[in-house]
């Protein structure tokens, strides 16, 4: 059950000689792709770029499925706290697999497995309307960083674990926490370690936001029921076709192509993601920040100012028919769009027949949602073809783990041989980093009093400006 790239629609033939892209074009991709391709694999060889390797983790899985049991008998909630990287993955996973309303079903329904929530902001409200949900002394909050010094998870858990400690006392609250950071680095493992959490790790050199397949994303799915080991053998499924030095039998390599051809040579600077199905919107978010946070580079690999990066959107077929598509179609003539598409959804609805009399609903009848939001798929990526807009289509038989963990893997590819396109570093994110900073002067964390100053040292704002 493999996943589909139907990239018709990026090509001349279909939109045209000005948007479209010709296989010559691609094929002057030929020389660098392979250089690119020979980079990777001897990063990979070394153990230099260690989320490739990711797929092939057996042993662990088993140990996750087993905390993963035990959690979900002894805790009614399972509360992720963590941010970026550090929840996308997993709210990708969970939206794509999970029931769409896993947290209301009975708990027969959801196989007794505990509810679950992703904290992934620091909304006043947000964070304290949880204990509205929520009972304490039935719930396991996961603290996720790979840095251990993120403010907003760190806070989170300071919260958490001060409101463990006075409901539960400090013989029991430590039951109550599982930490997964790196095995080494930062004050989350130096606490871990102290407190003696029960805790998993993120291999040095896997970045937030190509963690979904490390114990990030797979212990909160694991909690839920997901099954992480057809996830993991979806992943390995993607890597074979990704090692493929041939960018026609690519698709990782392949898509990454198009888009820069669009990006830098056809100007389209904007990358939407429209899912056909609400189980896919997360992957989209997900996908989000990859191809943003990596190819969002000011220098290049020869500290040049590039300035370089889509700007990817993320859209929900087919509810932003009725908010942006009118923009895709009559504006500016700047995306390129990938459509996700399921061909097999988990349920058939039919539409029943009712007011026979009136024409103009009564063609409905008889006719399945599933056909109307093909047929209104079909109509979107038929429109933007007759108005020469780039589009593609990945298309899942059915969303699974197994198909899930292809799109996801495929993806991480697909941005690490981009960085290679665009020359800059897709692993790194200095532009957050900064923020990161700015963010602990204005706190007063010890060490950043520099960023402070820089700060006090800027023209104040002008009232005349705010009004
Ligand atoms: O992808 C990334 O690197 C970021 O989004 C991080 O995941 C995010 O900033 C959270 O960092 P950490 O996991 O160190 O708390």
């Amino acid at each position: 059950m493999e996943i589909k790239f139907d990239f018709n629609n990026f090509m001349a033939e279909f939109i045209g000689n000005k948007n479209g892209i010709s296989e010559s074009e691609v094929n002057n991709f030929k020389n660098k792709a392979k250089k690119i391709h020979k980079d990777l694999m001897e990063k990979r060889e070394k153990g230099e770029l260690p989320f490739f390797d990711l797929p092939y983790q057996d042993k662990l899985a088993e140990e996750i499925e087993k905390t993963a049991d035990d959690i979900s008998k002894r805790f009614d909630y399972f509360i992720v706290l963590g941010i970026g990287g550090s929840a996308l993955g997993g709210i990708a996973l969970h939206t794509a697999i999970n029931h769409p309303y896993y947290n209301q079903l009975s708990n027969e329904k959801r196989n007794f497995r505990p509810k679950i929530y992703f904290l992934d902001n620091i909304d006043p409200v947000f964070i304290s309307s949880i204990f509205d949900v929520i009972d304490l002394e039935k719930s396991c909050f996961n603290v996720i960083s790979k840095s251990g010094g993120t403010a907003e998870t760190a806070s989170q858990f300071l919260i958490f674990l001060n409101k463990l400690k006075n409901t539960l006392g400090n013989a029991s609250y430590k039951k109550h926490i599982i930490t997964t950071t790196d095995a080494k680095k930062g004050k989350l493992r130096e606490i871990t370690d102290k407190e003696g959490f029960l805790n998993f790790v993120i291999p040095a050199g896997v970045g937030g936001r190509f963690s979904v397949f490390t114990p990030v994303g797979l212990l909160p799915s694991a909690i839920t029921g997901i099954d992480i080991k057809e996830l993991l053998k979806g992943a390995a499924e993607m890597d074979k076709k990704c090692q493929n030095e041939n960018i026609w039998e690519n698709p990782a390599y392949l898509n990454a192509i198009f888009h820069y051809i669009f990006d830098i040579e056809k100007q389209k600077n904007i990358s939407v993601m429209m899912p056909y199905s609400n189980s896919l919107k997360d992957i989209a978010d997900w996908y989000r920040q990859l191809w943003a946070e990596s190819l969002g580079k000011k220098f290049n690999l020869k500290n040049e100012i590039v300035n370089t990066g889509q700007t990817p959107v993320k859209a929900l077929g087919v509810t932003d028919q009725h908010s942006q598509l009118q923009l895709y179609v009559e504006g500016p003539d700047d995306k390129v769009i990938t459509f996700l598409t399921v061909d097999n959804y988990k349920s058939i609805m039919e539409i029943p027949l009712e007011y026979k009399e009136i024409k103009d609903i009564s063609y409905l009848s008889g006719h399945t949602l599933n056909e109307l939001i093909k047929a209104e798929r079909d109509a979107t990526e038929l429109t933007l073809t007759k108005n020469h807009k780039p589009n593609c289509n990945i298309i899942f038989p059915e969303v699974n783990e197994y198909t899930v963990g292809q799109i996801l893997y495929m993806f991480e590819v697909q941005t690490a041989f981009a960085g290679g396109l665009y020359n800059i570093n897709p692993f790194d994110q200095p532009g957050v980093e900064e923020g990161k900073h700015f963010a602990y002067g204005i706190l007063g964390r010890k060490g950043f009093e520099h960023k402070k100053e820089e700060i006090e040292k800027r023209t104040p704002k002008k009232d005349k400006w705010v009004i």
